[in-house]
């Protein structure tokens, strides 16, 4: 038995394969994909997905993460962090969540399994070749030390372009846009479903290409527009109208770095910018939230908004947890105001995977979008525009990438 791991940014799921299929495990109650998220309680060991966001929605005492992926090749992996007082590596946190979806593969299967295929983006890191390895080398340290004795990895918009090669009727020459939470990835591939129980020859994928730039980034440039001019973000303190230190709010915004901020120093810090501030009463929320460590729930707030204006124009964020009353109203304008600049990188990188590839835009047949923003407007018409003749496909988004590493891994190992 093997299987595939999609370990995503915000939410992750495995499938497990042998001669007889390939299917997606369960992996909370019913679902087959759960969010990358973890809780650490105060005394007990660590929960994970949505009991985790429920324990930490419900303000259970204790750590939460979310969007550890993106730590892979950064220095902060170094660092670890204090959960609940104790000194914690990075390691063994994703450890922990790795294990608990190897768990569930086993749970399905009915025995140990000890091969895994695991999907990684094209690019962990943009222009650093020696952080995107050193990304893959940790997340292969991880995973061994999670018991897998074999470990193999693919990209994962080729894993989700062999997920639907298997459903497709004839020959097509595809682009795979795989937009998730913390990277955008691209490859253009000639899907053949008479080969896809074959090996992946190598002429089949035409050319890859990726930056890390996804959903969080969304969530960010949202907040940042938004909602931490509200927080105090842009104004002054004292006497030489000093600006409170910008990247206070930048990291309040990026799901990785909330954890960060944690520390007495910073909370003495803020507490001596705010006796000088010359806009307390907004500076006086950033507090609010630092000390209540609530920076995860005002960002889910702002995440949600951000979902609800992919069908809406206008939606409202209601922070009456900082504040009685304080509720801020956001339109799809502004937001897609707040991510075009991520836009005109996903869509650079996108050409760039074409230009790799020697395909001209006109000669792709089909596009196949995968990963919860793909679902924005402001993208989809962007791949409209661009693809106007080619057939599109938007199946299972979230769950694609792990069963083509499930197919991945027969091919792998089973050969
Ligand atoms: N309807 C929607 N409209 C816009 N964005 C959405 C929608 N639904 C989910 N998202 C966003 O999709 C992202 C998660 O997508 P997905 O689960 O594909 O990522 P992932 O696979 O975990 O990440 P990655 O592949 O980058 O590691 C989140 O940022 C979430 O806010
Ligand atoms: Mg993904």
């Amino acid at each position: 038995m093997y299987c595939g791991i999609d370990f995503g940014t915000s939410n992750s799921a495995i499938a497990i394969a042998d001669d007889s299929g390939v299917q997606l495990a369960s992996v909370e109650q019913r679902d087959i994909t759960l969010p990358s998220a973890l809780f650490y309680p105060l005394k007990k060991p660590p929960v994970y997905g949505h009991a985790a966001m429920t324990l930490f929605t419900e303000g259970a005492e204790g750590r939460f993460m979310r969007s550890l992926k993106r730590l892979l090749g950064t220095q902060l992996m170094n660092f670890g962090t204090l959960v609940n007082n104790t000194p914690r590596k990075f390691d063994d946190i994703i450890g922990g969540f790795i294990s608990f979806m190897k768990d569930k593969g086993e749970a399905l299967a009915g025995q140990p399994i000890e091969h895994a295929v695991i999907g990684r983006p094209v690019h962990f890191v943009d222009g650093d070749p020696g952080a995107d390895y050193a990304a893959e080398q940790q997340l292969r340290r991880i995973a061994e030390a999670a018991g897998f004795k074999y470990v193999a990895f693919q990209f994962e918009p080729i894993a989700a372009a062999f997920a639907h090669e298997t459903r497709l009727a004839s020959e097509k020459l595809a682009l795979v846009v795989d937009v998730g939470g913390g990277t955008s990835d691209f490859t253009v591939i000639r899907l053949d479903p008479k080969a896809a129980h074959k090996h992946a020859c190598a002429s089949d994928i035409l050319g890859n290409a990726g930056t890390r730039i996804g959903g969080n980034d969304f969530d960010k440039n949202l907040s940042m527009l938004s909602v931490m001019p509200h927080l105090g973000y842009k104004t002054d303190y004292g006497a030489k109208n000093l600006p409170v230190p910008l990247s206070w709010f930048h990291d309040m915004a990026e799901w990785s770095k909330i954890n960060f901020l944690y520390t007495a120093a910073m909370k003495r810090e803020v507490q001596d910018v705010l006796r000088e501030s010359h806009a307390p009463e907004k500076l006086r929320r950033y507090q609010k939230v630092l000390e209540g460590e609530a920076g995860h729930r005002l960002l889910d707030i702002t995440e949600q908004a951000k979902i609800a204006l992919t069908d809406a124009e206008i939606t409202s964020a209601d922070l009456a947890f900082i504040e009685p009353d304080l509720s801020i109203d956001m339109t799809r304008k502004d937001f897609e105001r707040a991510i075009a600049g991520d836009v005109e990188k996903i869509s650079a990188t996108l050409d760039e995977c074409l230009a790799l590839s020697n395909v001209r835009k006109e000669q792709i047949e089909l596009t196949v979008l995968t990963g919860g923003p793909t679902e924005t407007p402001f993208l989809k018409l962007l791949i409209k525009e661009k693809f106007p003749a080619a057939g599109v496909s938007e199946e299972n988004k979230l769950s694609s990438v792990a069963l083509g590493l499930g197919h991945d891994s027969l091919r792998t190992f089973a050969a």
